[in-house]
């Protein structure tokens, strides 16, 4: 049969970044991003290795104890780099690893170039950083650059005289409309802290307030000034010639201000995150940092984008703008809270948050998929079935879903185990200084009852993320030799730790191994183009992926009762390329269109 030319060349265009995918299907792994060809998907997306790789995140303070005081450190965490390796990421994010007074657990910065004594030295950071290059992975740091801690050098000196040079690092504020400083309602407008009360703080040195979007201890930096960029910028290069692969970015889009800082109405309040955000430099700032630090490396960021919506995201991520790489979009990971309240979510408002972001971000910007970080709970809690019976299979299909997703996905520490909530009692179980402010703010003044405060928080707090990782079934779950970790160990690890999951081929563990390896061999599942096959099905999310002639469906039951699900008009299940509860779909008694699905039973099919 003779093809015709013009058909042959259209053919060749559009399959030969496939072929090239079949026959590296290890082309994540390369040692050097340099190695990287510069091709373009089937369906037009520019590749990149951080849109190809799997981030780790690290909270250093409760992954590893390396020397009895409780507290996780580097050495610690380099200890475990091959446990890392093994699960085939190829990125790890460290949360902030730099000298800090801990007011909220190093995202109150006292030194950007020093190491936190508790965590280790900077030869135990090169060691680290060594560790990880050997394996063939990258490392990414937390920039905190929104604020800085009050202890910083700049804030000490600040804070001593209004005609300090460094006074114009921070923002400083007269009392409002000439009040008496410290007066009821005198703070210079009604701005409130993310960690409860007014963002502004009197400092008697001098009868000025100071900016907090966080802690009174988290001054926000002034980025008005060019002198403080200019320092930012400097810090980031002192990392980067170290050799680090780039940033995550702290709350990123606060750090410019609307410099008539405005009172914000009962509406804006309500989420004044929406109203801090995307302030009038914010482009030009990223913008001139990447000018004068991003785009002379080879790097990765992802910007925390809390306060952005949707609609916005492009502008700080389209590749033809030169800002950022990739955000947080906090749709999915805060589906089961408002206004920091439990609710009961859906799965088809989960589905449409993935399909509205699908469709907002066309082929110049790349989505990230997380359900879980540090700020959130576990999310086998939120989003799965943490009882005895579903804790596994559930814990599998959301990883199956985090690795089909279009987008670079992010998991936390201790998820790929199945880590759960812990079961919180009492006040004193706390250590996050967002639920010791709200409890002080809420409780202590009698607006709202201890039992209501505990029921909601225990759900919701961000100590559910940072209990010490559970290593094994020895004391403290291997995570410290001392006698008591900073924040107890949840005592479901004598079952859930890491000893146990490796050497167990069904286990959670090992299911993320084989499904990050599934995604690593399979363009489409990277690439591909995404199709929710069924948006309003109230258990069931089903959707594609599919790039050039290869194709993927993905099944997803999201409840504890078995389903006999009918595929829609015209789509046939494939090969059963992965599935949680690793049986052949004849063993399920499926024909080619119907499903039975087991609880929480999640399969990939190659088409
Ligand atoms: C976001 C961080 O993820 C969170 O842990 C921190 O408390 C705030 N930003 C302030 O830095």
């Amino acid at each position: 049969m003779k093809v015709p030319g013009k058909l042959l060349r259209a053919v060749a265009l559009t399959a030969l970044p496939v072929c090239l995918f079949t026959l590296q299907p290890d082309w994540a792994n390369a040692e050097s991003p340099s190695k990287m060809p510069d091709t373009v998907t089937a369906n037009g997306y520019h590749r990149k290795w951080w849109k190809e790789a799997v981030v780790y995140q690290i909270y250093p303070r409760s992954f590893q104890d390396s020397n009895g005081d409780g507290i996780g450190d580097l050495k610690g965490i380099t200890s475990r780099l091959d446990y890392i390796q093994r699960l085939g990421v190829n990125v790890i994010w460290l949360s902030p690893h730099y000298d800090s007074p801990n007011a909220d657990n190093g995202y109150d910065i006292r030194d950007y170039r020093k190491v936190m004594a508790e965590f280790g030295t900077m030869e135990d950071f090169d060691a680290l950083l060594k560790g990880i290059k050997q394996r063939h992975m990258k490392l990414i740091l937390d920039l905190v650059v929104n604020h800085s801690s009050d202890e910083h050098r700049w804030f000490v000196e600040s804070r001593k005289a209004k005609d300090n040079p460094f006074r114009d690092y921070y923002i400083w504020k007269p009392a409002k409309d000439g009040k008496e400083p410290g007066a009821p309602g005198s703070e210079p407008n009604n701005w409130t802290s993310f960690f409860s009360g007014s963002a502004w703080k009197l400092d008697p040195a001098t009868g000025e307030y100071y900016l907090h979007l966080f802690a009174e201890k988290q001054p926000d930096l002034n980025w008005e000034n060019p002198k403080l960029r200019a320092e930012v910028y400097d810090l980031m290069k002192f990392w980067l010639d170290k050799g680090v692969d780039g940033f995550r970015m702290d709350v990123i889009p606060f750090i410019s201000k609307n410099q008539s800082f405005p009172d914000l109405t009962p509406a804006q309040l309500e989420h004044p995150e929406f109203t801090y955000a995307m302030g009038p430099r914010l482009h030009e700032y990223l913008q001139e940092m990447n000018r004068n630090v991003l785009s002379k490396y080879d790097v990765m960021t992802v910007g925390e984008a809390f306060g952005v919506t949707l609609d916005q995201t492009p502008s700080l991520i389209d590749e033809r703008r030169n800002e950022l790489n990739l955000v947080f979009n906090f749709s999915a990971v805060r589906l089961d809270q408002d206004h920091g309240t439990w609710r009961q979510w859906t799965l088809p408002e989960l589905k449409a948050i993935y399909a509205q972001q699908d469709q907002k971000l066309d082929v110049h910007s790349w989505n990230s998929i997380f359900l879980s970080n540090h700020d959130n709970p576990r999310p086998v809690s939120s989003f799965g079935d943490d009882s005895a019976a579903f804790r596994v299979p559930s814990a599998k299909l959301i990883a199956t879903m985090l690795f089909t997703l279009k987008g670079t996905p992010f998991v936390y520490q201790g998820d790929e185990l199945g880590m759960t909530n812990y079961p919180f009692k009492a006040i004193e179980d706390f250590n996050d200084i967002a639920v010791i402010n709200a409890w002080k703010a809420k409780v202590v003044t009698g607006k709202v009852s201890k039992d209501e405060f505990l029921e909601n928080i225990r759900r919701t707090s961000r100590d559910n993320a940072r209990t010490p990782m559970q290593w094994d079934a020895s004391s403290n779950a291997g995570f410290t030799t001392g006698a008591k970790p900073w924040l107890a160990v949840n005592p479901n690890y004598k079952d859930v730790n890491a000893a146990q999951e490796t050497a167990d081929a069904h286990s959670v563990y090992n299911y993320y191994r084989r499904m990050i390896e599934v995604r690593r061999g399979a363009p489409a599942l990277i690439y591909g183009d995404f199709k929710d096959l069924d948006p309003a099905h109230a258990s069931v999310f089903a959707y594609t992926r599919t790039l050039g002639a290869a194709s993927y469906l993905v099944v997803l039951n999201f409840s504890g009762t078995p389903i006999e699900y009918v595929l829609p008009a015209g789509v046939k299940a494939g090969h059963l390329a992965i599935g949680n509860l690793e049986r052949n779909a004849k063993d399920s008694g499926d024909s080619g269109s119907t499903l039975h699905l087991a609880p929480w039973e999640a399969r990939v099919y190659r088409q």
